[in-house]
């Protein structure tokens, strides 16, 4: 059984209201994935798992493919595409900043 941790989701949305990007940061099993698919579920927008080998393959060419995406853009286990790096995240970032439409990764 999921236990939905209202106050977490809430916590992180208002970070997103403020912040073009939020990560979640944690030990291993904590409920990162869980907590961010909950998030993103009903909301328009990109789910990449980057444990799945179709999603890192959509992320093949990451400055094009991040560029063009609009709504929430979640990237879970992202520390396994290193190369996606900063300077893609720069591209969402600045995204956000234009439209004020919320963000994440
Ligand atoms: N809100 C929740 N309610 C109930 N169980 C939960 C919840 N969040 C996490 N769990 C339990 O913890 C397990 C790990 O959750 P999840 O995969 O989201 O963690 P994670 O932090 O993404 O793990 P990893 O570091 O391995 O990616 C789930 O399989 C589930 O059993
Ligand atoms: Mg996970």
């Amino acid at each position: 059984m999921i236990i939905p941790h209202l106050q977490l989701q809430d916590l992180v949305k208002n970070r997103l209201k403020h912040n073009p990007a939020v990560a979640l940061l944690g030990p291993r099993q904590c409920g990162k994935t869980i907590l961010a698919r909950m998030l993103s579920s009903g909301i328009p927008g990109d789910y990449f798992d980057l444990e799945n080998p179709a999603d890192v393959a959509r992320l093949s060419a990451p400055m094009t493919v991040l560029e063009s995406l609009s709504g929430l853009v979640v990237i879970d286990e992202v520390q396994r595409l290193p190369e996606v790096g900063v300077k893609h995240f720069r591209r969402l970032w600045n995204r956000g900043a234009s439209s004020q439409t919320p963000r994440a990764r």
